[in-house]
């Protein structure tokens, strides 16, 4: 497994073109599966879950050919519909193929994805929703074995906001027989991607980037092309490493309005920030960081995606600030680490209380999920002296060579290859 040795304290400068993103991908992935041909899909990133994605997607005999950021998809010659623990366990958002399969196939059989390294990630609004649909849904073995001859269109309610169980529903109503409302749908951007891909198909869905999605479902669907959308969690996640680093960026390839939130927490912890068209420039040159709260909500809140990071630019902040999710309570897995930084953090239930301290010192930390990962980058860009954040294979999943951009930002990192960690 690899690590990261990085050697803190210079300020970022320069610029550096944002990926597309992996939320976007990963439900635009799957989506090939309700057609038969050739899809194709610009500003794929390329990451470790996009790649398990194309493993399962190529064991249901799915073609693909990866050039650059173009990611084509030839779904002519579905083989299978069954997905096997081996590829779910490394990634939950392959639970994505069992809409599309059940629509199209009329069957699935999906390894239920399991445990997640922080606390549980249910998956029962996905099945109440295809349930609804008409589906015959049992649990085996740890499987979940789907049947449906035709799914029918229904009014579904969720009673809380899923990214992935809106994008599942989306997906499989696409093809259902009349129409189906999704009421509090999820309205991440990732999810309006999906439904712009799946209009493209040929799908008929309205209500695009609000909470009631109304899907009247159509014979088939043929293959399309897409833009994935910028990332807005990378994004993110390198503005902070320019407001911690006390530095000058420039992003570029960002859609800005998908982070607003963010941009403005920011102005308030005293970066500038200026947005140009698709340019976000961040300077933090020579300001103390405003301990600024936050607490953690559906879009177009504060992603729980950048809590990690928040928590890491709050331990240098100048003064106390509280930070609160409320999408995943036990998503803290980050604080034991940053402690070892020297950060000040005390938890009370789902809240870190974040005292900021003048300098973080270099140590040896472990990366235990992806967002904890970057948190704990960003921290010793920053902390005196030198800090080994080991197995970045979490960081590999969700960001493309994050390494090798900081250090086009001046960073002084470097990745070590399969050590002993
Ligand atoms: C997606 C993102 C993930 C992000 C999360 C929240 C992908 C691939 N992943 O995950 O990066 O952190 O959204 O923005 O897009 N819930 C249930 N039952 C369900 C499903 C969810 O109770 O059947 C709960 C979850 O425990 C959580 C909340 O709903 O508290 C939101 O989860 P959800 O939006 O579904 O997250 P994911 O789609 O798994």
């Amino acid at each position: 497994m690899d690590k990261f040795i990085i050697n803190g304290g210079t300020k970022l400068s320069g610029k550096v073109k944002i990926d597309g993103a992996k939320n976007a991908s990963l439900a635009l992935m799957p989506a090939t599966l309700l057609t038969n041909g050739k899809s194709i899909l610009r500003n794929t990133p390329r990451l470790r879950d996009v790649n398990t994605m194309i493993s399962l997607l190529e064991f249901f005999g799915v073609e693909t050919t990866f050039t650059d950021h173009t990611l084509t998809l030839d779904t002519s010659n579905i083989k299978s519909q069954n997905a096997p623990y081996e590829h779910v366990k490394k990634m939950r958002a392959s639970v994505y193929v069992l809409g599309p399969l059940l629509a199209k196939y009329g069957r699935a059989k999906v390894s239920l994805p399991g445990g997640c390294a922080w606390g549980p990630r249910p998956i029962n609004l996905h099945i109440e929703g295809l349930k609804k649909l008409g589906a015959e849904i049992e649990l085996e073995e740890g499987y979940i074995i789907a049947k449906a001859k035709k799914l029918v269109g229904a009014e579904i309610n969720f009673e809380k906001s899923s990214v992935g169980a809106t994008g599942n529903i989306l997906m499989a109503a696409t093809l259902a027989k009349g129409t189906t409302i999704i009421n509090n749908a999820a309205k991440e951007p990732e999810i309006n991607n999906l439904a712009q891909f799946l209009n493209k198909m040929g799908a008929r869905i309205s209500g695009i980037n609000t909470s009631k999605l109304i899907i009247e479902g159509v014979n088939e669907l043929s293959p399309a092309t897409i833009d994935t959308i910028p990332d807005r969690i990378e994004a993110g996640t390198l503005l902070i490493a320019g407001a911690i680093t006390k530095g000058k960026i420039e992003l570029q390839n960002c859609n800005f309005e998908h982070i607003n939130i963010l941009i403005n927490k920011l102005k308030e912890s005293g970066c500038k920030l200026f947005v140009n068209n698709d340019l976000i420039t961040l300077d933090a040159s020579n300001i103390d960081i405003n301990p600024i709260d936050i607490s953690t909500a559906v879009y177009p809140g504060f992603p729980t995606d950048m809590q990690a990071q928040w928590i890491a630019l709050m331990s240098v902040a100048k003064g106390v600030a509280n930070v609160t999710d409320n999408i995943y309570l036990d998503r803290f897995n980050h604080v034991p680490e940053l402690l070892r930084l020297g950060a000040s953090i005390k938890m009370i239930e789902n809240t870190a209380i974040i005292t900021g301290i003048k300098k973080l010192k270099g140590a040896k930390v472990m990366s235990t999920d992806l967002r904890a990962s970057a948190s704990l980058v960003l921290a010793g860009l920053v902390a005196d002296g030198t800090t080994e954040v080991l197995r970045v294979y979490h960081l590999d999943r969700g960001y493309q060579l994050i390494d090798e951009k900081l250090k086009m930002l001046g960073a002084d990192i470097k990745r070590v290859e399969g050590t002993e960690y």
